[in-house]
């Protein structure tokens, strides 16, 4: 299957406003967001592929979803509604701990607002899922209705399924849209471009089509006498943007703001323009950075956000190609291709014009990482269990699953050190619900194999001397990335310290809600197909 790219113009995607305002009055506003079994049309040559989508019906529906966007202080309220249909349309596997309604009827489906600071019972609890019309429910299923408190700083989030070894199908279906929280008071004097033509999210992924048009995903498991369906990780060789497949985007000579989020299951980007534009960070994954930083490429693991501003005036060509040249799996896999190493077209246009908009010397400024006011420093370590036919079989956090009983139980209000090992041939990106981090630094690990024998026989890293062993060289975290974030990329065979903090980043206050409510929260790594095939925990905070 081949597709000629740039043909299709990139779309935005609906949306909906968080709040709603009455005699100049800004009020919080409860929406109702359905999922919907539709087609949708990834590229002109490709017939309709049939799509899990989030939408307000299904009419609209579209992939990614509707963009959320909310204002800070504002609750949003929405009641997630599953109309999905009997059966699964990419191959599952009961195999892996998977959410089943007892009937088997109906794909069970709970949604999380990844960045997002809100309540468990809103947080879309692996466990707390639920069918087409709550018909059935999880073990930890609760309220039908999520709250969102918008209080926390304002930046990029976005919503994405999250049920029990179902994500990576989920996800792969469709089931993502963008949640922008905003401050004006705060943001509308740093002048970046804004407003619908100016400032846009990018939903980044990849995919594999038939030519009938359906998503291809492998439906033989790599191996198949433990898990019949079950891949390690997913890649696709189109690559999506917005709905649209390798599409095309004709921008003023001026300055635009992108909001760039890796979808992907399992694919990393090395992001770069093959004109040398570069790009100009002024956030991440949530928050802003306190200063803005320019550099020629970005990687993003799945689930990262890099927000950008690209200046366009500063093109020397009318043509800019956004390229990728991240291998797969992520750092030491296959090379790009053609098809994977494209992203999408810009083209410039011609007459330069002057631009109301700037990138200001200085952002919002956060607290530092204040290592001090750590509480309690803890041990996380990444295993890869592999079959005697030495391919893997599943993947776990400090040897446990998801229902090992809970071992990271944070104080409300408290910073700790996660010091995280990799223990695998992979990267894997790090994701923690409700806490904000700054990663410190990544340490490799000297005498991998011991260290390595020792960790499987009695996994305990102090008593495998992990400060002996945290002694090679040291991989600089990029400046872009030394702010306040909840996914990072933990690389392999290395040791990342990082700072979490339970409570709020930006005011120093506790939350305003209960973070010790059930069913808790998790952490758990963004690549898709581990986090199915076990790689996820849980995390209950304590007052
Ligand atoms: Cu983006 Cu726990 O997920
Ligand atoms: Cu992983």
């Amino acid at each position: 299957l081949k597709l000629e790219m740039f043909v299709d113009e990139l779309p935005d995607m609906p949306k909906i406003k968080g709040y709603y305002a009455a005699n100049g009055v800004v009020k919080p506003k409860k929406l109702e967001i359905g999922m919907f079994e539709k087609k949708w049309k990834f590229h002109r040559d490709l017939p309709p592929t049939p799509v899990f989508a989030f939408g307000t019906s299904s009419l609209t529906a579209s992939v990614p979803g509707p963009t959320i966007e909310a204002l800070h202080g504002i609750d949003t309220y929405v009641t997630w509604q599953n109309h999905l249909p009997p059966n699964h349309i990419l191959p599952i596997d009961p195999t892996i701990p998977t959410a089943m309604p007892s009937n088997k009827k109906g794909v069970p489906t709970v949604v999380h607002l990844h960045g997002g600071i809100d309540e468990p019972e809103s947080d879309g609890y692996a466990k707390s899922w639920f069918t087409a019309g709550f018909e059935e429910k999880g073990p930890t299923w609760t309220n039908e209705t999520y709250h969102y408190h918008n209080m926390q700083q304002p930046g990029n989030t976005w919503y994405h399924d999250h049920t029990m070894g179902l994500t990576r199908v989920n996800l792969l279906a469709g089931l993502i849209g963008a949640y922008i929280l905003r401050h004006p008071d705060v943001e509308a004097p740093l002048r970046l471009p804004s407003g619908d033509v100016f400032d846009r999210p990018l939903f980044v992924f990849d995919r594999n089509f038939l030519t009938n048009g359906s998503i291809y995903m492998n439906s033989t498991g790599n191996n198949p006498s433990i898990h019949p369906q079950w891949q390690p990780e997913y890649f696709g060789d189109v690559i999506v943007v917005n709905g649209k497949a390798w599409p095309r985007m004709t921008v003023r000579r001026r300055k635009y703001r992108f909001r760039i989020i890796n979808a992907s299951n399992a694919r990393f980007f090395r992001f770069f323009f093959t004109n040398g534009l570069r790009f100009i960070h002024v956030g991440s994954d949530s928050a802003y950075l306190g200063k803005p930083v320019v550099t020629n490429d970005t990687v993003l693991a799945p689930a990262e956000i890099a927000d950008v501003v690209i200046d366009f005036s500063e093109s020397t060509s009318d043509v800019a190609i956004l390229a990728n040249d991240a291998p797969y799996p992520y750092p030491a896999g296959n090379p790009v291709n053609d098809a994977n190493g494209k992203v999408m077209k810009f083209i410039i246009l011609k007459n330069r014009e002057t631009d109301p908009w700037r990138v200001p010397e200085k952002l919002i400024e956060y607290p530092s990482a204040d290592l001090s006011a750590a509480s309690t420093t803890r041990y996380i370590a990444m295993y890869e269990y592999t079959s005697n036919t030495g391919k893997p079989t599943h993947l776990l956090i400090n040897a446990k699953t998801l229902e090992d009983p809970v071992t990271e139980t944070p104080k409300v209000g408290t910073s700790e050190v996660w010091e995280v090992i990799n223990l695998t041939g992979d990267n894997h990106p790090l994701h923690i619900h409700l806490g904000l981090f700054k990663t410190l630094d990544q340490t490799e690990l000297v005498n991998l194999d011991e260290f390595t024998a020792c960790m499987n026989k009695i996994n305990d890293a102090i008593k495998c001397n992990l400060s002996k062993h945290a002694g090679g060289k040291k991989l600089a975290v990029p400046v872009h990335e030394q702010g306040w974030k909840n996914v990072y990329k933990i690389a392999p065979g290395y040791v990342t310290r990082i700072l979490v903090r339970f409570s709020y980043v930006h005011a120093n206050a506790s939350y305003p809600f209960d973070a010790t409510a059930e069913p808790g929260y998790v952490y758990h790594c963004h690549i898709l197909d581990h986090e199915d095939n076990i790689m996820m925990r849980p995390l209950k905070l304590i007052k």
